[in-house]
């Protein structure tokens, strides 16, 4: 008999969302609207920022972020190697130069003592990952943006729910970027949140991210709206149809109780491996009083020493016994792509490859059953076992 097969990923769409999403169906109002609206209101209230723009993806959301923040040509963004392509691809969409620092063995999140060492008089923004939810080093950052007058850009595509220090990521830096695709802690199938302090960024981000017209151009078809508009500058078509929203706002209203269910599993998956050789536990004990792990992903290290198989091979046999598992990530320098375009190669970003080389992720998310973490732990165990040095 084959295994029952869990996926490496499912969203949580409850009554709740279906409700929400199918009011807005029979509402007539389908794109940007009162929906979107709220959803902003209360994303911002929720993680203490004093402007949130909805968008279509956090890829939107880091693009007109380096965009408002004035980032072009001749500039040079440093970002870690160990992320997905669209925190490197926006950096290039604006014509700068994306500069690979480091990651922290311990925390696989980007390092500063590697920043500080990628710094030229051309660095014009740090772009940290709070990779897996994991908070990034925020104080650190922010004294290396302050010392050389950089631009901070945080890519919380993992970090709905993180927390830096008792404050909330959305609140910390110059502008957040966050991502609702279907495989997020929150999500509204495709969208993304821009955060900012700054009113000034944020009237702009709006006209950027609905193709520069002037300012409240969703509202053209309301009563409220007027025909009227005047392109500002040539923008993009970023914005977050109603449709999302409701589907975003359903998801806010139960967030922290699908939080409180990935922390149990991650605790869980903690606790079961932690007498396991094999595997190196996501880090947690450096998290600081008032730090908040977001849990988006459970990312395993095979410790090579104590088995005879690799991460490869794990990953096929999980599958093989019903596991669906992830990588997260290829690191940058290992693409062709990047490798022609910036001259990198894996070698440039030593602790990331050595680490892409033994990672993987869980199956974690709120959709799972108690039974099915414990069926993850034991046939990953089983696996391990097998071929145990
Ligand atoms: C670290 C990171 N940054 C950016 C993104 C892009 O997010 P989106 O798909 O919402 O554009 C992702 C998506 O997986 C991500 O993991």
């Amino acid at each position: 008999m084959t295994a029952r097969y869990i996926p490496y990923a499912l969203p949580l769409i409850g009554d709740s969302e279906v409700q929400a999403v199918t009011d807005v169906l029979r509402s007539d109002w389908l794109t940007t609207g009162a929906k979107t609206k709220q959803f902003e209101a209360d994303f911002a209230r929720f993680v203490n920022a004093p402007h949130a723009m909805a968008l279509n993806s956090c890829t939107a959301a880091l693009h007109l972020a380096l965009l408002a923040a004035g980032i072009g040509p001749g500039d040079e963004v440093i970002t870690t190697p160990l992320t997905f392509c669209a925190t490197v691809n926006t950096i290039l969409h604006v014509g700068a130069k994306p500069v690979l620092a480091d990651i922290d063995p311990l925390t696989l999140c980007l390092s500063p003592a590697s920043v500080e060492a990628k710094l030229t008089p051309r660095t014009k923004a740090i772009v940290p990952v709070h990779y897996a939810g994991h908070p990034a080093e925020m104080d650190s950052f922010l004294a290396l943006a302050r010392q050389h007058g950089l631009v901070l850009i945080e890519d919380a595509a993992h970090a709905v729910g993180t927390s830096y220090r008792g404050r909330p990521v959305g609140s910390i830096g110059d502008y957040t970027a966050f991502s609702f695709y279907a495989t997020k802690n929150l999500t509204t199938a495709e969208g993304g949140m821009l955060t900012t302090a700054s009113a000034e960024s944020a009237d702009r981000i709006r006209v950027l991210g609905l193709h520069g017209i002037s300012r409240d151009a969703w509202k053209r078809y309301t009563a409220a709206g007027t025909w009227f508009y005047e392109v500002q500058e040539a923008g993009f078509k970023y914005n977050m149809t109603d449709l999302a929203a409701a589907l975003g706002l359903a998801q806010l209203g139960r967030f922290e109780d699908m939080q409180d269910v990935r922390r149990q599993y991650a605790e869980r998956y903690n606790q079961a491996f932690a007498a396991e050789p094999a595997i190196q536990l996501p880090p947690a004990a450096d998290l600081a009083a008032g730090d908040v792990h977001a849990w988006h992903l459970y990312v395993i290290r095979l410790n090579p020493e104590a088995v005879t198989l690799d991460r490869d091979s794990l990953i096929e046999e999980l599958k093989a016994a019903g596991v669906g598992t992830s990588v997260h990530f290829i690191p940058i320098t290992h693409h062709p792509f990047y490798q022609q375009a910036l001259g990198v190669t894996p070698d440039d970003t030593p602790v990331s490859s050595a680490n892409y080389a033994r990672m993987l992720s869980l199956p974690l998310y709120p959709k799972m059953t108690p039974q099915d973490v414990e069926e993850v732990i034991s046939r990953t165990l089983a696996i391990l076992e097998r071929h145990r040095r």
